[in-house]
């Protein structure tokens, strides 16, 4: 086997009730971070990384994911007669080379776990990334570009890690390293929500993963985690169990967790003030209401 990584796994399949009443009709991954779908900022991600195969673990109600990477060929063809060159530009990166992209269904919301099983006959002998989209991370390097460069000395497993508040454990997987220093770290266990009394530190696994395909075997046992779900991080911890490596990577960037409205509306401001063309006005509004808030 292997350390080259082609293929990523996007779990698309959650309901995103937390962004309701949006999503009744939208997914979550359509929403936009200023004129960009969440979905597109992953796709951008593992490209600069260099995956070549996309895999999209969608559910009922998610057809708009298919159709935003298809072609629009009476939209191109407006604006190709109307000379706009740069929307057409615009355009192009959502377009995937015909059979990159392929789409299985996560029938019931069984878990993160179950959801990345779905795809496991798409998987062959290799490693494999996951990208969690709502998990944004604006980093000069991509996040799962450093991590892929990183995977090349390590192999076995490797997750994305940060640093959270104590008291935000229980909303994430948590890693119980070896040795806290520097950007690469052993991990020798892993859980999934612990309490905060319970847990063995305050890194969390952040929604970027380059895993090894036993992680899918033992993902077989469909065993049940933390909220009754099959859960990633479980099986993750098993391969680790059965002699596999895990390292934790500490990446260079900030991260958003859009799955939530307070973190969705952070990624906004910070993804508008990145923009040329927006920073000035908004900069300026923003300055304009901080003197009134407290
Ligand atoms: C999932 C994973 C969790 C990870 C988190 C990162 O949880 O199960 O281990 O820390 O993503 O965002 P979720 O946010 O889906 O509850």
């Amino acid at each position: 086997m292997g350390n080259k990584v082609t293929t990523a796994i996007f779990p698309v399949a959650g309901m995103g009730t937390r962004f309701l009443p949006a999503t009744k009709s939208v997914p979550k991954e359509i929403m936009t971070l200023v004129d960009r779908p969440l979905i597109q900022y992953a796709i951008d991600e593992a490209r600069a990384a260099g995956i070549t195969e996309f895999i999209f673990v969608t559910s009922r109600g998610k057809g708009a994911l298919e159709d935003y990477f298809d072609l629009a060929p009476n939209l191109e063809e407006e604006l190709r007669r109307k000379g706009k060159d740069d929307l057409l530009k615009v355009l192009e990166e959502t377009n995937m080379d015909s059979g990159t992209i392929a789409y299985v269904r996560q029938h019931k919301a069984l878990g993160l776990g179950h959801a990345v099983w779905c795809a496991r006959r798409l998987i062959g002998d290799q490693p494999f990334a996951v990208i969690l989209p709502d998990d944004v991370i604006a980093a000069e390097k991509p996040c799962l570009q450093q991590m892929v460069e990183a995977y090349q000395e390590t192999g076995g497993n490797m997750v994305a890690a940060m640093e959270v508040a104590p008291e935000k454990t229980s909303s994430y997987g948590i890693l119980d390293v070896v040795s806290d220093e520097g950007n690469l770290l052993e991990v020798k266990g892993m859980v999934e929500k612990p309490k905060v009394e319970d847990t063995p530190s305050n890194l969390a696994v952040i929604g970027r993963y380059i895993l090894a395909p036993t992680v899918l075997k033992n993902l077989d046992e469909m065993k049940k985690g933390a909220g009754g779900e099959i859960q990633l991080t479980d099986a993750i911890a098993a391969d680790l169990d059965q002699g596999r490596k895990v390292h934790g990577y500490r990446f260079a960037g900030q991260r958003f967790d859009c799955g939530s409205k307070s973190g969705f509306l952070q990624a906004t401001v910070s993804y508008g003030l990145a923009r040329a063309e927006l920073r000035d006005d908004l900069a300026a509004y923003l300055k304009s209401i901080v003197p009134s808030l407290d």
